[in-house]
Order: C-alpha cells, then structure tokens, then sequence
C-alpha cells in the first residue's frame, strides 16, 4: 500500500426511501475520514437530493447509481447528467453489473454514458465484472480490457484523469456471492494497470481502480494492500452508517500501522 489516497465506497442499491436515506446521512455527516482516505455513496434516485443536502460540506462524496446520456426528453423513467447534478452529486456509477445482467446496459451503452457525466462534470465510476461463465472459461481478464476499453473509448487525456475504474466480479456479489481471492485480485488488478496505462499512457498509474463484492470488515485490509488496489466499493458491508466507519477505521488502522513499522 502506497501514499495514494485509498478511496472506500457503499453502493446502497435499492435499499433506503427518502427517511431512511436522509436518517443514515445524518449519521455520516460529522464524519471525518482520515487523511488520504475518499469516501463515497450511491443512494437511490429518490434519495440523490436529499442525502445530497444533508452531506454539503462533508467530505463524504455522494453519486447516483446510474444516469442516461441524453440531456432531456422523452425517455420515460430515466434520470439525466444535468438531473444528477441538480440534485447536487458529484459523481455517478455507471455499469454495475446488476445494471448489464437486468436491465439490457452493454460495454457501448456504459461507452455514452461515460461520456455524457464526463461533459456534465460528474466523476464516473465505472463498473467492470466478469460472470461466473467467463471466470470458470478462463476468460476473465480478456472480458474485463474489452470492457474497459469500451467505456474509456474516445474519452479525451484530461478526462480520463477522472475515471475511477471498479473491478465487481458478478460471482463475488451480493449474499449468494463468495469473495474473490486476493492473489487473483491482485493479479487481475496489474493486468488492469496495464489496460488504463494502454489507454491513458503514464496517467494512467493515477487512474483508481478498486475492488467490490462481498467486501467486509473482515476482508477489506486483504485488498487494500495489494498493489494495484486503490479501494473499495461495498453494498452490503457498508450500508449501517455505523459498519460503514467501521470499513474506513479497518483501513485506517492498516495506514497507521505501516506509518508506525
Ligand atoms: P456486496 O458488497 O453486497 O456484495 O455488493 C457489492 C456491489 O455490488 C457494490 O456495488
């Protein structure tokens, strides 16, 4: 583990109506992250504006967990880059694997909307996952560049520098998921290294990437260390406000002893 900042993530899902939402905000919003760690969560849609407000100031970062790419218009039940904005997000997550498996989103789908938070000011977090399928055909990494490649095609030098980029392996998620190894983590994040800096040529050594499924208190150090692990996103680990802090304090005791060695 290295000085770079190590960011820590709880995607809420389909979980929290507005009450709920806003009384885990309250919670988070005296909250104050260590140094050098970057904390973010997705609430739902209907919960973007008010856990939003709640959070202005804090240096709790908060996304919408998907937006469409055009502006405006007739396309019912979508939300818009300037709508996410509004609400005052900073960043959004694109391309989660429940999002591809359910509903239709493909590599190309990810590609415009990436571009169109990127033109709206917004930060993307990009999911990446390989299925059960292609993790047992061997196949991992080649899904996980063409994905890659994909969603970060046509992003311009200065825009790629704020692209967060988020290995979810759809086998490690949810309750029925295991959690990946580390080693095979680690290994799948170097090739990931060299996918970014493909793309990005040297910046691409600052481009995030992290890890996300079935993270735990448990587990969380175990991929932090690795080399090319910049963070984490949690679902269920992270959704009490309370084990949320508990994620971060695991990390930060980890920073603080290796200060201390
Ligand atoms: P779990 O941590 O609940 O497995 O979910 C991971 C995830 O999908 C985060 O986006």
């Amino acid at each position: 583990m290295d000085q770079k900042n190590v960011w820590i993530g709880t995607n809420w899902k389909m979980n929290k109506g507005p009450a709920e939402a806003i009384a885990a905000a309250r919670a988070l919003a005296t909250f104050r992250p260590p140094e050098g760690i970057r904390c973010f969560l997705t609430p739902p849609a209907t919960s973007l504006r008010d856990v939003c407000s709640v959070l202005e100031g804090s240096p709790m970062m908060v996304g919408a967990q998907n937006m469409f790419w055009e502006d405006s218009g007739a396309w019912t039940g979508e939300i818009s880059g300037p709508m996410v904005v509004e609400c005052g997000a900073s960043t959004v997550l694109l391309g989660h694997s429940e999002r591809r498996q359910h509903f239709g989103e493909t590599d190309w789908t990810v590609n415009l909307k990436v571009h169109a938070a990127l033109r709206h000011g917004l930060r993307p977090l990009i999911c990446i996952g390989d299925t059960l399928d292609e993790f047992e055909a061997g196949v991992s990494q080649e899904t996980l560049a063409r994905q890659t490649k994909i969603a970060l095609h046509g992003v311009s030098p200065e825009d790629l520098e704020r692209v967060v980029v988020i290995y979810e392996p759809v086998w490690a998620i949810g309750s029925a998921g295991r959690p990946a190894e580390a080693p095979f983590v680690s290994g799948i994040h170097t090739e990931l290294r060299s996918v970014v800096r493909e793309i990005a040529g040297e910046s691409g050594v600052r481009i995030p990437l992290l890890y996300g499924g079935s993270v735990s208190q448990a587990n969380i150090c175990d991929y932090v260390v690795l080399p090319d692990v910049d963070g984490v996103l949690a679902g269920r680990g992270g959704w009490d406000p309370a084990d949320f802090m508990k994620l971060v304090a695991c990390v930060s005791e980890l920073v603080s002893a290796k200060v201390d060695a």
